[in-house]
């Protein structure tokens, strides 16, 4: 058994609510990561799990697609994990951590490990790049939501109300908050292979 290992680190301006806003809400993957997030079937989910059927295209390899099972824990208040089963039956692990210093400021940790077995060895060389190709993009297609969402949640702005009326009162200096699981319309295109629960 090889374990391939890559890590990446990255600061944004938002604060740690808004990361895991960004990290639980699954409807958003399936648009804004359009082209490697191909279908999403929603099984199961509470305040700190997350069981999916997702299928993606797969990075350099384009013409390839694999449908995974996705099992997403939050761990703690600073920590969750995705357990995936997905191309070759290759499992892997990654590791998410966020922390918010100073104040809507927050350092994203995210660690890959993928368990390669027997001849998948010999895909660790190719893997590697991969990650790295896969991560850089769904941060990049990300970051404006994020930025977006800070924005907004600092001028009042809340799910499903709206901005405040008048435009004295669209300003928020209290604490953010992001609570699991991520409210959504009923007819949300992810809630519609919604098979257990
Ligand atoms: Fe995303």
């Amino acid at each position: 058994m090889k374990l391939l290992q890559r890590e990446f680190v990255r600061q944004v301006p938002v604060s740690e609510a808004v990361g895991w806003w960004n990290q639980w809400d699954h409807e958003h993957t399936l648009v804004v990561h359009g082209e490697s997030w191909l279908d999403g079937h929603l099984l199961y989910e509470d305040e700190r799990t997350c069981i999916a059927f997702v299928t993606i295209r797969v990075p350099i390899f384009s013409f390839l697609t694999s449908t995974a099972t996705n099992v997403n824990l939050k761990y703690d208040a600073h920590t969750m994990y995705t357990i995936n089963l997905g191309l070759f039956g290759i499992p892997s692990i990654t590791k998410i951590t966020i922390h918010e210093d100073p104040p809507d400021h927050i350092t994203h940790h995210t660690t890959y490990t993928f368990f390669l077995r027997g001849w998948r060895r010999l895909l660790a060389p190719l893997m590697s790049p991969m990650i790295a190709r896969w991560n850089e993009r769904v941060w990049q297609e990300d970051l404006p939501l994020k930025l977006r969402r800070q924005k907004m949640l600092r001028h009042g702005f809340r799910d499903f109300v709206g901005l405040p009326e008048k435009l004295a009162d669209r300003r928020h200096d209290g604490p953010i908050e992001c609570r699991l699981p991520i409210k959504r319309l009923p007819d949300s295109p992810i809630e519609t292979g919604r098979l257990l629960g």
